[in-house]
């Protein structure tokens, strides 16, 4: 059993490692023995992150400004983080955006930002960090989709974002077959809604179009769930371990979901 949830040693670059799900995976991580580096675009949220984090768990962090759909970037942050750190052998994709319009009125730019921020960048990702983990010989690339690449959603406006977390899901098959071989393993989990800086505006609207607070909307929203409540982002947090640690080896392609039962039932 010894080891099997171990990352003392490696080296490990978070995107999205500000937000509200990749800050805590960071900490894990960093708790598990990993030397971290988190990447966005705002270096403000970056560094406010990182002395957050240090103070959590008394661990240096470091952050890198990328923006993950753009390529140049995100060539000269592998480059830099393998320079700095050393091999990086976890990269995380916990990037993303969401953008709520109905089909009618979709603007088709906003469509093509989602899918930017949410598929294309993790090609970009996978390319630069996984010529590096090519080289050393060893792996993870942990995915951060969604149920909606699973499960869309009834009412209208998830156009962008359920297509993006279905594509997302397959690219992660298509880079697990071609990094296979080269023994880096690809996986993704799927969260369902949880509350996170992404979520938290729609939470308010919903909770106010039903005139209730958004803990009232948040436990009628999860009361029809096998597990009876709504997903805490610290209920990925296991998941995301698993997926980056030795436990995990054999592991790959695959879409695991901590969404107390949505996708089982839904
Ligand atoms: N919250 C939910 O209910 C929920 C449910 C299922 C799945 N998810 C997925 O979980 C992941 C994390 O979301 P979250 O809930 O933690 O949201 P969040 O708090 O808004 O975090 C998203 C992060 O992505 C970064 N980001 C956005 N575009 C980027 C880009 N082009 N390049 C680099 N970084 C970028 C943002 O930082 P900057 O603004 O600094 O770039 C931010 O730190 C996403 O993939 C999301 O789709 C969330």
């Amino acid at each position: 059993m010894s080891g099997l949830f171990d990352l003392s040693g490696k080296n490990a670059v978070i995107f999205g490692g500000a937000g509200g799900l990749g800050k805590l995976i960071a900490k894990a991580y960093a708790e598990a023995g990993a030397t971290v580096a988190i990447a966005s675009r705002s270096e403000e949220k970056l560094a406010a992150a990182c002395e957050d984090l240090k103070e959590q768990t008394g661990k240096e962090f470091r952050y890198y400004v990328c923006d993950a759909t753009d390529e140049a970037a995100v060539e000269a942050t592998a480059e830099k983080a393998n320079k700095e750190m050393g091999p990086v052998a976890i990269m995380v994709n916990s990037q993303g955006i969401n953008k709520k319009v109905p089909v009618l009125d979709f603007p088709v730019d906003e469509f093509n930002k989602v899918m930017n921020a949410n598929v294309t960048s993790i090609l970009i990702t996978a390319k630069h960090f996984g010529k590096y983990m090519k080289e050393a010989g060893y792996g993870k690339i942990v995915n951060v989709s969604s149920v909606r690449g699973k499960i869309a959603t009834r009412g209208a406006g998830n156009a962008a974002y359920c297509s993006s977390k279905g594509a997302e899901d397959m690219l992660t098959k298509v880079l697990a077959a071609e990094f296979g071989p080269y023994g880096i393993t690809v996986n993704a989990f799927g969260p369902n809604i949880m509350k996170t800086p992404m979520m938290n505006k729609v939470f308010e609207m919903r909770a106010g179009e039903a005139g209730i607070t958004v803990d009232e909307y948040l436990k009628q929203q999860g009361a029809s769930l096998p597990l009876r409540r709504m997903s805490d982002p610290e209920d990925c947090v296991g998941t995301a371990l698993f997926l980056a640690a030795p436990a995990s080896d054999f592991l790959t392609g695959n879409i695991l979901y901590p969404d107390g039962g949505l996708t089982a039932v839904g």
